[in-house]
């Protein structure tokens, strides 16, 4: 597979990237939306996304997948990676993942991805929006951080979106066949920082404590409560016990 041609779209000001690319899914895969600043920026569970201007990078990336919907978090995994690496390229900053959406350091939040689908007919677009924390370290409630922070850079947005673009395309053909979606699962697993915690699921409706030990073929974690593995497709999940930081 030929590396994406991508078409990146830059606004000063902008409602949401997720929403203006959801609201061009019928385009081919490679849209990307980058924004200074996010006026209704949008998070995980209906939570709100904010951030000063040029404070983060702020995207949403059009895909099309062909694939089924319920391996949606697959490219969850894929975005994740790339972030990773990325941010690792640019600063050195060695970051771990946490299940299902969030970019890590030492348990502090830097990074967060929000998954959307829209589906009209056969055809099916993906999109992943990221709000990386550059310069801001993030809500006050929430323990977080940012590169800044981290290593004393301060990393430009479109700097950061660029390396991302080409750490996407290292991976992007592997979720086209089952060998590769194996691979890419077995980097997803290196990464987590969830492996072998002792994790909160929490759901709408209920909340189950038990210890993460793995992700299924649709990245869905595996958690062992007493003594049985239940599968979670959604949730947030708590570390229960503070853990080093996963490499
Ligand atoms: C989360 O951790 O809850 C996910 C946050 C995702 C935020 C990004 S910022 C760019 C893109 N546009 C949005 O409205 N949200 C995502």
């Amino acid at each position: 597979m030929s590396p994406t041609l991508w078409r990146v779209e830059h606004f000063d000001e902008i409602d949401s990237t997720n929403t203006y690319v959801k609201d061009r899914a019928h385009e081919a895969e490679g849209l990307v939306a980058l924004a200074d600043f996010q006026t209704v920026g949008r998070g995980r569970l209906d939570r709100h996304w904010e951030a000063p201007a040029r404070s983060s990078l702020l995207c949403s990336i059009l895909f099309r997948p062909v694939l089924e919907t319920t391996q949606l978090q697959l490219f969850v995994a894929l975005v994740a990676l790339s972030t990773r690496s990325a941010l690792e390229r640019l600063s050195g900053l060695r970051v771990a993942l946490k299940w299902p959406n969030d970019l890590v350091v030492g348990g502090d939040k830097l990074a967060g991805l929000l998954a959307e689908i829209v589906s009209s007919g056969e055809a099916l677009a993906v999109i992943v929006g990221i709000g990386v924390n550059l310069t801001y370290d993030g809500p006050a409630d929430v323990a977080s951080s940012s590169v800044l922070a981290q290593t004393g850079l301060t990393i430009a947005p479109r700097a950061l979106l660029d390396i991302l673009l080409e750490e996407i395309d290292s991976r992007r053909a592997l979720l086209d066949d089952q060998r590769g979606r194996g691979a890419l699962r077995d980097e997803y697993l290196r990464a987590l920082a969830t492996i072998d915690q002792q994790v909160r699921v929490e759901q709408s409706d209920h909340v189950v404590e038990g210890l993460a030990v793995g992700v299924d073929h649709e990245g869905r974690l595996l958690v062992e409560v007493e003594g049985e593995v239940q599968t979670f497709a959604v949730g947030d999940v708590v570390h229960v016990r503070a853990h080093e930081d996963h490499r």
